[in-house]
């Protein structure tokens, strides 16, 4: 049966939860699903905003029907071509053979690119700052190139002021019942995974957020929709936007230490267990502690962006490092991460590697700040190396208490 949802006069969200998929991309866990968003404008043209993922067809299928009820459906804007939000296209042109699919050139080129089928005859191009009227609502197209592919468009809805925002303001978690942010208490259940999917998914393009950011200035935004978790409106605009400027800037949110460490046999975990101790002796408060071979890098790269500290601790392998702390310090690089105050610990038993193979991948990563000097153990803590961790320990606190 369908299950749709008037957020305004007029204005559905049509979109479904997917509770059994393990992986986002294949890579990223789900404990709590992931939901797809889309919507539609019932007036005297018809507009649905994006579609969702194959996974949830048939549930959509029968929304779109339900909406309508016996309309035509003019238009299909579609503002990403990420197939978790385009899945549906051909389906919808041969359902709705009428129907004018609204994209930019590159959503047309990324159209080609997933079908075989040519629908070419149903492309109604627009470009940045252009209108489409659907009556009493009207629509306006800007274009948010790498936010957080390059064909991307953010839709704004000038009759009540909502921004359909594609993948921005989103979140990992299925949807229950609670439609809008502000139904759900978001900070205890539902943050952290908003900043996971963002640092994970959309990361990388800090600088293209900021750029979408610049051109919403001046927009009254009453409400947005985005392509994945809850809708905003109200006082929670602020909060996420908020949250997404930190995240866009690379500015911590938090001052606190997150240590992710290598251990084969628990002796590199040692020396981060000693030295969360002496940090929590000292004052420091709000500490993370992660073993990169048992946690998920989704995870740990999510609270690399909160914290204003990080703490890396391997031991050298194959002359280089422990491969899963190898693919977290690239990816972390790749992600652009940036503006952070790192630490340094390694471990060997005949030749040093670690430490010399993080600092030249934390070396491509820009605005980093190296605290305390990079302790180098051999195989296990002694007492003789207490004195090091101690001072390693006291610069961590102070370039947090400070
Ligand atoms: Fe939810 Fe970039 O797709």
């Amino acid at each position: 049966m369908h299950n749709i949802y008037e957020i305004l006069p007029d204005i559905y969200w049509i979109g479904g939860s997917d509770r059994r998929l393990e992986r986002f991309e294949n890579m990223f866990p789900l404990p709590n699903g992931v939901a797809y968003n889309s919507y539609i404008i019932i007036d005297e043209k018809t507009a649905i905003l994006d579609t969702v993922d194959s996974s949830i067809s048939a549930l959509y299928q029968s929304n779109i029907e339900h909406a309508l009820g016996g309309r035509k459906l003019d238009f299909l804007v579609i503002n990403h071509m990420e197939p978790d939000h385009c899945a549906n296209i051909e389906e919808i042109v041969r359902r709705h053979p009428e129907v004018k699919i609204v994209g930019n050139q590159k959503t047309f080129q990324f159209i080609k690119q997933y079908y075989s089928l040519d629908m070419s005859s149903h492309y109604y191009e627009v470009k940045e700052g252009d209108e489409l009227s659907l009556g009493k609502h009207k629509l306006r197209f800007y274009t948010a190139p790498m936010v957080h592919w390059p064909e991307v468009m953010f839709v704004y809805e000038l009759t009540e002021g909502i921004l359909f925002a594609a993948d921005a303001f989103g979140s990992f978690g299925a949807l229950a019942g609670n439609i809008f942010a502000d139904e759900v208490d978001y900070d205890s259940s539902f943050l952290d995974e908003a900043r996971r999917y963002y640092t994970n998914i959309v990361g990388r393009y800090g600088a293209q957020v900021q750029a979408a950011f610049k051109k919403l200035a001046g927009l009254k935004i009453n409400m947005i929709c985005s392509l994945h978790g809850h809708i905003w409106r109200g006082d929670n605009i602020s909060y996420i936007m908020d949250k997404y400027d930190h995240w866009s800037r690379y500015e911590p949110e938090k001052k606190g230490v997150v240590m992710a460490y290598a251990s084969m046999y628990g002796n590199t975990e040692n020396v981060v267990n000693c030295l969360a101790l002496k940090l929590a002796q000292r004052g420091v408060k709000d500490m993370r502690i992660y073993d990169v071979s048992k946690t998920h890098p989704s995870y740990i790269i999510a609270d690399v962006f909160k914290y204003s500290n990080v703490v890396f601790a391997s031991p050298t392998y194959n002359m280089h490092l422990y491969f899963p702390m190898d693919s977290l310090l690239r990816e972390l690089a790749v992600l652009g991460i940036r503006n952070r105050k790192v630490s340094l610990i390694g471990n060997h038993t005949w030749a040093s590697a670690a430490i010399k193979s993080m600092t030249e991948i934390v070396k491509t990563m820009k605005d980093i700040e190296i605290v305390g000097n990079p302790l180098d153990i051999t195989s296990s803590l002694k007492p003789e190396q207490e004195a090091e961790l101690d001072a390693l320990a006291d610069a961590i606190s102070r370039s947090i208490l400070n």
